[in-house]
């Protein structure tokens, strides 16, 4: 497959580029290094520095290959900025992305893969949720992310494309060649990272007295690198039957910040000192995905399925990145 990749030197886009590439495909990454590392886009890809919403560079761009694929991750993905900034997010998230859509489409490239995020679902009354489970968004972010799949939806002439609706992305690439790096990550897994390697002291739990066993938060927490592959399976599934889907992307199974924080002090020696403060605005109680769509449909067997090997491989990166200084 030869795939243009948007988003590649952020956090998902670069392991699902490091995907493609070790199976024998193509990718050309377009990111503007917004909140993106340079250092994690992959040295055998090609690569563009530019926004998304460039329709002339992007479109030259496509006019020189032949992609059978648009991969597009590129986006603002902070819960809180979004509260306080919704602008910002309704323009990069939603504008842009119609953009970049177009471009393709007005260049012969109608087949979109779609970054989009559980927390579209927001505060469901349901324990797991599924693909058609009515959708509850929270916070802005959530919002702008709806809004550009009902694009998407609302124009199924132009495009085929499969919406994946990830849960909670964790965890590095086991070659260290990629993980998050972020600074003001506001991610339970990459804070609890930065504590295990001292460059954090403590991590704040928000919120003690939500309705779950301890107390605290319910994710479903998934490996970065079993999320990559999704996005192979998905595109070669998109590329044989040209049919417009959406899948959840999890385990189907949901830790609350305690047991991952537990689990963590198991492994470290009980390093991961942490304190409880309020709830955040737009935080929800439970998330959890129902993935029987996706296992029914694509084939994908997930390789890190292990709350300590997601931990330990972001851990490991956080070394790395306090080594090579990021
Ligand atoms: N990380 C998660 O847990 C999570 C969960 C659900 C959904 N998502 C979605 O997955 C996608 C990737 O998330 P991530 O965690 O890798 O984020 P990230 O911030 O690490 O990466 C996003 C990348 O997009 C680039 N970018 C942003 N706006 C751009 C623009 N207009 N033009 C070109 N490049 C631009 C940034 O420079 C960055 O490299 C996002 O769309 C996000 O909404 C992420």
């Amino acid at each position: 497959m030869n795939i243009l990749l948007t988003g590649g030197a952020g956090y998902i886009g670069s392991h699902v580029a490091l995907s493609l590439l070790d199976n024998g495909h193509k990718v050309h990454i377009i990111d503007d290094l917004s909140t993106g590392n340079i250092n994690l886009i992959p040295n055998n890809a090609n690569f563009t520095e530019c926004n998304v919403n460039e329709v002339g560079k992007i479109s030259e761009i496509i006019k020189k290959n032949k992609f059978d694929a648009l991969m597009h991750f590129a986006g603002f993905i902070k819960v809180e900025e979004s509260v306080k900034y919704p602008e910002k997010y309704f323009y990069n998230n939603t504008k842009n992305s119609i953009t970049l859509f177009n471009t393709c489409k007005d260049n012969n490239l109608n087949k979109i893969i779609f970054s989009s995020t559980a927390s579209a679902y927001g505060n469901s009354k349901k324990n797991i949720v599924t693909e058609n489970d009515k959708l509850y968004p929270q916070n802005p972010y959530a919002e702008s992310k709806i809004k550009t799949e009902e694009y998407l939806m609302l124009h199924k002439e132009h495009f085929k494309f499969i919406i994946l609706r990830y849960f909670n992305v964790a965890g590095a690439d086991e070659k260290l060649r990629s993980g998050q790096v972020s600074k003001k990550s506001t991610h339970l897994i990459k804070i609890l990272s930065e504590v295990a390697v001292g460059k954090k002291n403590i991590i704040e739990v928000y919120g003690s007295n939500y309705n779950t066993p301890d107390g605290t938060a319910i994710r479903d927490y998934i490996h970065v690198s079993d999320l990559a592959d999704i996005h192979l399976e998905v595109t070669k599934y998109l590329l044989e039957y040209s049919k417009s889907d959406l899948f959840n992307c999890g385990y189907g199974k949901g830790f609350s910040v305690l047991d991952v924080i537990n689990k963590a002090n198991e492994i470290y020696q009980n390093k991961i000192k942490f304190s409880f403060s309020q709830k955040r605005d737009g935080d929800v109680e439970k998330l959890v995905s129902d993935i029987s769509k996706l296992q029914k449909n694509i084939k994908w067997e997930p390789k890190y399925n292990d709350l300590a090997k997601i931990i330990k491989s972001s851990v490991n990166w956080e070394k790395k990145v306090n080594e090579q200084n990021f």
